[in-house]
């Protein structure tokens, strides 16, 4: 979602409007904006795209000195005109603007509902707006304080009140806001292009602080209230550069938001002890899930390579058998589906034509289907009976990496609340899974802060123009995929294969000066992936694994090369090593020159079948 704020003399409609513009790309679902208004505050929202909104004001313009807009990515409820932001208590005198998610608004809500409060929609951020008017005495500031006491996760915010239409406020607690400098007018966003036109002088917030506008002044705070003093930024970027966060382009910049979208994606799914799955969003009953028998994962792509990973984990922690399809080829082999098979279809754009065909195949037989998507108002997800949103946020690039990331990360957690619906898996080793998927957002920031060595190894394997993956296990998934991630954007052809069955024909390609990229990080296929890697060294393969660092020095003996990755369960290892094989891909991509954002022949999402 994208956040923008301002007061001060300009004709605030145009300029959120303006700065909603180049927020676009964060969220398109729906948009809108509040603005105080002669006539108090007022506000104007509409699903559907920016223009959308821009019509709707054309018709009634919010003429006034100070307002915040909202550009809107559905997380907790669907896309609607009620559901959109800014959101607003029932006395219509304060208005939320909200990115991230309030992990304990169910909580909150049933507390406010009992006290009176009336919701309108189906939101976490409504949960603010009656939480602010609740605690509010006169004073705002105090009233946001005490209003983010109560709430437990990921937020920035941007609130004014009618009773003081002089002050904007400004939260950021682990969801990203700045506060743009102008002369006689201030500004907010989530991000730099939001506010980019008027100000290049910025306050950068940190987790856990606050800001008090006023057209005339700015006030830094901690959400406790203590007051901050901050060097002012000046944001060299041009308009390009800030769209992307910095980065040259939308798949760097995507890869480097992994950790992020690990964490939004458990985020109020695991309870605060950390030894339980939840899922509130889900209408599969328990009884429901103890009467599965078996379970279909279809989809298309990137998506479909996911599903592999995850379909292997739900096997092993669940026992509950499961069978891959693509998506174009399920409809067409008549598959066995019963009312107690579950369907799984992963798509992260909620659109693909294929995918799409199979739920519908799947409900035809009485399935119950359960859609892993980024994009909560999709066709997909409006079909399917259940849907867990993988909140990576949009993606852009047409090479997809951090919504494969997030997909396995929702598979983990699901596999992990069948097992203990099942009870197929003790809470201690549940607990025990639990804590390694807490890490793994710190191991992937660990990755990604040193990437000379890969970058180098891109820019080797960028002059070859064959190339192999090999692994077994979910490292043979993760080949797949890195494999495919190569193809798109680089234009090298490249195989992967399951590292025992290269030598049933495919090893009579392999020949001097090839390289080879082995996964090896499962200890217990380690050894048979080791006489994997001698038999295409003996054809001259030139090798390189990819392990954990103690088996490195070791592994060493028999490759060229070899990188570590952090150490990790072995179910969860593709979630780690999936990202030094994106890297790999974007730079060999940015090595050959290539439009890497928008390889050739490719779409991001495919509505044809
Ligand atoms: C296209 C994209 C792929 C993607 C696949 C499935 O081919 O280029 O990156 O994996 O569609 O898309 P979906 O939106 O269903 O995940």
């Amino acid at each position: 979602c994208g956040i923008v704020g301002y007061i001060g003399e300009r004709d605030t409609q145009a300029v959120l409007i303006e700065g909603l513009k180049k927020l676009e790309y964060r969220g398109y679902d729906s948009a809108g904006i509040a603005v105080f208004t002669d006539a108090g505050l007022k506000i104007s929202k509409s699903i559907g795209r920016l223009a959308n909104l821009e019509s709707k004001l054309e018709g009634a313009p919010l003429v006034g000195s100070a307002g915040i807009g909202h550009t809107r990515w559905a997380t907790h409820g669907k896309p609607s005109d009620v559901n959109s932001h800014p959101h607003t208590d029932h006395s219509q005198k304060f208005s939320v603007v909200h990115n991230g998610i309030v992990e304990n608004y169910l909580d909150l809500k049933e507390e406010l509902i009992s006290q009176g409060y009336e919701f309108v929609s189906e939101t976490d951020t409504e949960v603010i707006s009656h939480l602010v008017a609740r605690e509010y005495q006169g004073d705002i500031v105090k009233a946001v304080q005490k209003a983010i006491t109560y709430m437990r996760g990921a937020f920035a915010l941007g609130v004014l009140t009618e009773y003081e239409p002089n002050k904007l406020v400004a939260v950021r607690q682990a969801s990203p806001l700045i506060i743009g400098i102008g002369e006689g007018e201030n500004f907010i966003g989530s991000d730099i292009p939001a506010i980019l036109n008027y100000t290049r002088k910025v306050y950068i917030l940190n987790d856990g602080e606050m800001a008090v506008l006023t057209k005339d002044s700015v006030e830094l705070m901690t959400i406790e209230g203590n007051f901050i003093s901050r060097e002012m930024t000046n944001v060299e970027w041009d308009a390009v550069t800030a769209e992307k966060g910095g980065f040259d382009h939308f798949m760097l910049k995507e890869i480097y938001e992994q950790p992020k979208a690990y964490r939004d994606t458990m985020r109020g799914r695991i309870d605060e002890s950390g030894s339980k799955v939840i899922f509130p969003e889900l209408n599969l009953t328990e009884e429901k899930i103890r009467s599965i028998n078996n379970i279909h994962i279809v989809a298309c792509g990137t998506a479909y390579h996911a599903g592999l990973v995850g379909g292997t984990a739900i096997e092993r922690l669940v026992r509950i058998p499961v069978a891959f399809d693509v998506a174009s080829e399920y409809r067409y082999r008549s598959p066995l589906i019963t009312p107690e098979t579950l369907v799984i279809v992963v798509s992260q754009s909620g659109e693909t034509a294929d995918t799409l065909a199979a739920l519908r195949e799947a409900h035809a037989n009485g399935a119950h289907v359960l859609a892993i998507t980024n994009v909560v108002g999709s066709s997909i997800a409006r079909d399917a009976d259940d849907v867990i949103a993988t909140l990576a946020g949009p993606e852009i690039a047409v090479a997809s990496t951090k919504a494969y990331t997030s997909q396995l990360i929702a598979f983990y957690l699901f596999g992990l609340y069948l097992a203990e619906v099942r009870g197929t898996q003790t809470a201690e080793e549940i607990s025990h899974i639990i804590a390694a998927m807490q890490s793994l957002p710190e191991q992937v920031e660990a990755m990604l802060e040193n990437t000379d060595a890969i970058k180098a190894y891109a820019k080797h394997i960028s002059n070859h123009n064959n190339l192999f993956f090999i692994g077994r296990g979910v490292d043979y998934a993760v080949a797949l995929e890195g494999s495919l991630k190569l193809k798109e954007i680089s234009y090298i052809h490249s195989e992967a294969y399951a590292a025992g069955e290269l030598k049933h024909g495919t090893l009579a390609l392999i020949e001097d000066g090839i390289p080879v990229i082995a996964l090896a990080t499962q200890e217990a296929l380690l050894e048979k992936t080791v006489s994997n890697i001698k038999e295409v060294k003996a054809r001259g393969a030139e090798v390189m694994a990819l392990s954990h660092e103690e088996h490195v020095s070791s592994l060493l003996k028999s490759v060229d090369q070899a990188f570590a990755i952090p150490k990790t369960l072995p179910l969860l290892t593709p979630a780690l090593s999936v990202v030094p094989l994106q890297l790999l891909a974007y730079y060999a991509s940015l090595a050959r020159g290539n439009d890497v954002d928008k390889p050739r022949n490719l779409a991001k999402s495919v509505t044809v079948e």
